[in-house]
């Protein structure tokens, strides 16, 4: 992952545009995606107004509490659930503009890994079968460069050759992962989405297969969206974060910046074993961490203007005014960026006033 390639890419957060937008934007350029639901007790936003550039070589993860719209947002991007309004430009076309035949074609080029290995895998198909399938929908090659490709696939994924002609139900979870992975790389994807790949397996193979999409990501050049709810393996891989809160992207910048110096109240919350300087900012981080064990808030009535502050402990009138825009950290010439108000008080330690909300998660 070279640094030209983290600087190259940009990330937002909806409209209005952040201050710091820089070119080239990336291989996948996704711009303020919105996707609409309608559940039994109405109409729910469960993405809006997101927005992120992968630069090619890069991963980026993306993180936040379940129901966030994570999914939502991966499902999007590869164009399974209709948005609402935004763009997702994969090496400069508009997918969503695509008629379906054109999309199918595309599809290639971006793949995705799913979290529960088997529910993706055809239990009749062997494992040379399932790997050369994308290639045989896609109309890829003929038989002999298929097979070629499907070794060298398997090879890549660390998985033996006296494996091929088996069943999904005779091989291990981790060997069930490595078959996903390498039908998503077999047709040489310019992106990989990976949603939650390692959560269904043991601890002890989670590693390994991590390893596994650490080294296919610098030997094939892949733009990586990692979701995962393990904010250690997100550090260990990314070279960018994303946190999502109902829906929106709050704050982005590159792993070391969030994961050391998290300057949203929601991401200090999640973020707990951050090394911190000083006795004070510590302290502020664990009681910003209680507070994310709050309640969430429905996505049926989200909060008015920042919708972190029914959880905040910084919250004030303005938080429940208006709409926090995406600002760029001073020193991070924009690749660090947040939405809210007062992240500059909370950072210079005068943002800690007294919030109906510290009173009522407070243990
Ligand atoms: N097909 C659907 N129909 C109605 N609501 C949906 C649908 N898919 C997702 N949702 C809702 O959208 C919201 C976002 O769900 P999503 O699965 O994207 O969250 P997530 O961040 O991936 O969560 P998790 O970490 O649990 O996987 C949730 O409130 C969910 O119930
Ligand atoms: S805008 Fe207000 S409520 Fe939202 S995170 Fe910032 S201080 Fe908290
Ligand atoms: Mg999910």
């Amino acid at each position: 992952m070279s640094d030209a390639a983290v600087v190259g890419a940009t990330l937002e957060t909806g409209s209005p545009e952040p201050e710091a937008a820089t070119e080239p934007r990336g291989v996948l350029e996704v711009d303020d995606v919105a996707v609409e639901f309608d559940t039994d007790g109405g109409r729910i936003t469960a993405v809006d107004g997101v927005s992120l550039h992968l630069a090619t070589g890069e991963t980026v993860g993306l993180v936040g509490e379940s129901g966030c719209g994570k999914s939502t947002l991966a499902r999007a991007i590869l164009q399974l659930v209709p948005m609402q309004r935004g763009s997702v430009r994969l090496e400069g076309t508009d997918l969503g503009a695509l008629p379906r035949r054109e999309l199918r074609r595309m599809r290639h080029r971006i793949q995705m890994v799913f979290q529960d290995p088997r529910g993706s895998l055809d239990p009749r198909m062997s494992v040379s079968t399932l790997i050369g399938e994308p290639l045989r929908v896609h109309g890829i090659g003929d038989r002999a460069s298929r097979a070629r490709a499907v070794a060298e696939a398997m090879e890549l994924v660390g998985l033996p050759t006296a494996v091929a002609d088996r069943l999904p139900s005779e091989l291990s979870g981790g060997q069930q992962q490595r078959v996903g992975i390498a039908r998503a790389i077999v047709t040489d994807p310019a992106v990989l989405v990976c949603d939650e790949p390692v959560s269904a397996l043991d601890v002890s193979i989670q590693a390994q297969i991590i390893n596994v999409l650490d080294e296919l990501r610098d030997e094939l050049d892949l733009a990586m969206l990692f979701i995962a709810h393990d904010l250690s393996v997100v550090r260990h891989l990314s070279d960018r974060v994303a946190v999502m809160y109902l829906g929106q992207i709050v704050e982005t910048g590159t792993a070391s910046e969030v994961f050391t110096e998290p300057r949203h109240p929601y991401t200090q919350g999640l973020i707990t074993s951050v090394p911190r300087a000083d006795a004070e900012s510590a302290a502020r981080l664990q009681t910003a961490r209680r507070l994310v064990l709050g309640e969430l808030p429905s996505l049926l009535d989200p909060p008015s203007g920042c919708r972190y502050r029914t959880r905040c402990p910084y919250a004030d009138d303005e938080c429940a005014a208006t709409e926090p825009p995406p600002e760029a950290v001073d020193h991070t010439d924009g690749l660090h960026s947040l939405r809210c108000h007062h992240w500059r008080d909370i950072a210079a330690g005068s943002g800690a006033r007294p919030s109906s909300n510290s009173q009522e998660h407070a243990p």
